[in-house]
């Protein structure tokens, strides 16, 4: 074929070494011409070469795959002519939006698709639309134009300096914590943290009763016994921490996820224990900065920093997707922890926690998290009062902090209530879910109700949808 070249312009993407690359298995039978469109069809039918993908210029190829130019030009054009490719002056050749579809193989998933729920009112995750995605490029920029050279070389396991000195003065300053940038190392989030943690600290651990089976399991992958301690309306009993825990894990400013902050004589009974066990205190501050009430909880490390491992993460007060996180470590765990990591950062990208730093230290982060407050604040408001116009029977509890409240529930009416929000395309989860297997103490029951990831248009009915859910369970008793 000897069809005219399709794109005007092809090598406009640099001359012979420009472009992009592309791997393509050329059969060696048969004309060169011919084996190359196969392969082209080949590559866009499998999705590997999606709609809208930009090809590289007749000259790349040809001088990649040891072809003639006009070979390449002639297989582009015939592509062209059957509508797999366009081709357009000035922006060369690409992939047909809907190529692959077309011949039918639109790379989907075998098997039925999940219906997703109509209505998603899971806990875990903040407003994704909030992200401030303006104020977060001009600190990556700023940071990256400002980064040494040597931030761009292997990563230090500490993490960058510049983050964990502006974590210092932000962790002083808002949560009561006592250290210097020396004692804390980054992570990539708490489960990162966790896991470090898991690896290094002896068998025996105390966990709450109520809590992420998530965090859990981490725990029983290393091989260690996480005991339940009882959770009740004042957060953890930790008077009774079992005798041979040394390590007790804990949610003190708002205990996930009956949402209660722990009684100021219970997080000193904490620090009593570690002080005269020589064990560790590890306190998850996973939301610890959305507080509504007028009481701020500051951080149990401030009152016992020898004995406490603060971890604090970005993933309900920013976004989980940017796995950040710190572990603030009394002295004698710093080398440990550094240990466990190794000699070089695996986890958490250097340039994002440069932008980090800066985030905090313009006071980016203390705008966004003010802004949020308020925002969830009013969601938290809307949850409240719908229910107690239109289901004044149930208690909604946990609500002084945090991205998400519980609506408890009498024995027995939970798994009724979760099977009628889910035949009403309603995503919560139950408080049962989150109970340790071995708990003995009064099991309790109800709705764990996220309310900060929801859009705007459809939080109204999401909780139109809970409140019927609601009444119909406590009036069918
Ligand atoms: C109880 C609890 N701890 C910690 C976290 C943070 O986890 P990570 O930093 O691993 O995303 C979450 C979720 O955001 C959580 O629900």
């Amino acid at each position: 074929m000897t069809a005219p070249a399709p794109s005007p312009a092809p090598d406009s993407t640099g001359g012979p070494g420009g472009g992009s690359d592309l791997h393509l298995d050329l059969s060696p039978e048969g004309p060169r011409r011919t084996a190359l469109a196969q392969a082209l069809r080949a590559a866009v039918r499998s999705g590997r070469l999606p709609g809208g993908t930009r090809l590289p210029p007749y000259r790349t190829l040809a001088a990649d795959l040891g072809l003639a130019r006009n070979t390449v030009a002639d297989a582009y054009a015939e592509l062209v002519a059957e509508g797999w490719f366009t081709a357009r002056q000035g922006s060369g050749t690409r992939v047909a939006g809907g190529a692959a579809a077309a011949a039918g193989a639109a790379g989907a998933p075998a098997g039925p698709v999940p219906e997703r729920p109509r209505h998603d009112l899971l806990q875990g995750a903040p407003d994704p639309a909030s992200f401030p995605r303006g104020a977060w490029a001009a600190s990556a920029r700023r940071s990256l134009a400002a980064a040494p050279t040597e931030a761009f070389g292997p990563g230090d396991p500490r993490g960058r300096p510049e983050l964990r000195r502006a974590l210092a003065g932000y962790l002083a300053r808002t949560r009561g914590v006592r250290s210097g940038p020396e004692n804390i190392v980054i992570c990539s989030g708490f489960a990162n943290g966790l896991r470090l943690l898991a690896s290094l600290r002896p068998r025996d651990w105390a966990v709450e009763s109520y809590g992420l089976p998530f965090h859990r399991g981490i725990l029983d992958a290393a091989g260690l016994r996480a005991h339940p301690v009882a959770v009740d309306g004042d957060g953890a009993r930790t008077g009774e921490v079992p005798a041979r825990a040394r390590t007790v894990l804990l949610t003190p400013a708002h205990q996930f996820p009956t949402g209660v902050p722990l009684l100021p004589v219970r997080r000193a009974a904490a620090v009593e224990w570690a002080r005269a066990t020589g064990g560790v205190i590890v306190e998850d501050d996973y939301d610890g900065e959305f507080r509504y009430d007028r009481k701020p909880v500051g951080a149990v490390q401030g009152l016992a920093p020898e004995h406490v491992v603060y971890a604090g993460s970005l993933s309900k007060s920013l976004s989980p997707a940017l796995r950040l996180g710190w572990l603030v470590l009394p002295d004698h765990l710093v080398d440990p922890v550094l240990a466990a990591k190794g000699q070089r950062e695996s986890w958490a990208g250097a340039l994002d926690q440069l932008a980090l730093a800066d985030f905090i230290e313009c006071g980016a982060y203390d705008r966004h998290v003010r802004r949020m407050r308020l925002r969830y604040r009013g969601r938290r408001d809307r949850l409240v009062s719908v229910l107690a116009e239109r289901v004044p029977q149930v208690r909604v509890t946990g609500i002084a902090a945090g991205l998400h409240a519980v609506v408890e529930l009498p024995r027995g009416r939970e798994a009724a209530a979760l099977d009628r929000a889910r035949a009403a395309g309603l995503a919560l989860d139950g408080l049962s879910s989150y109970r340790h297997p071995a708990d003995r103490s009064q099991p309790r029951e109800g709705l764990v109700v996220g309310y900060a990831a929801p859009p705007e248009t459809a939080f109204g009915r999401a909780l139109d949808a809970l409140a019927e859910v609601l009444r119909r369970s406590v009036a069918d008793g």
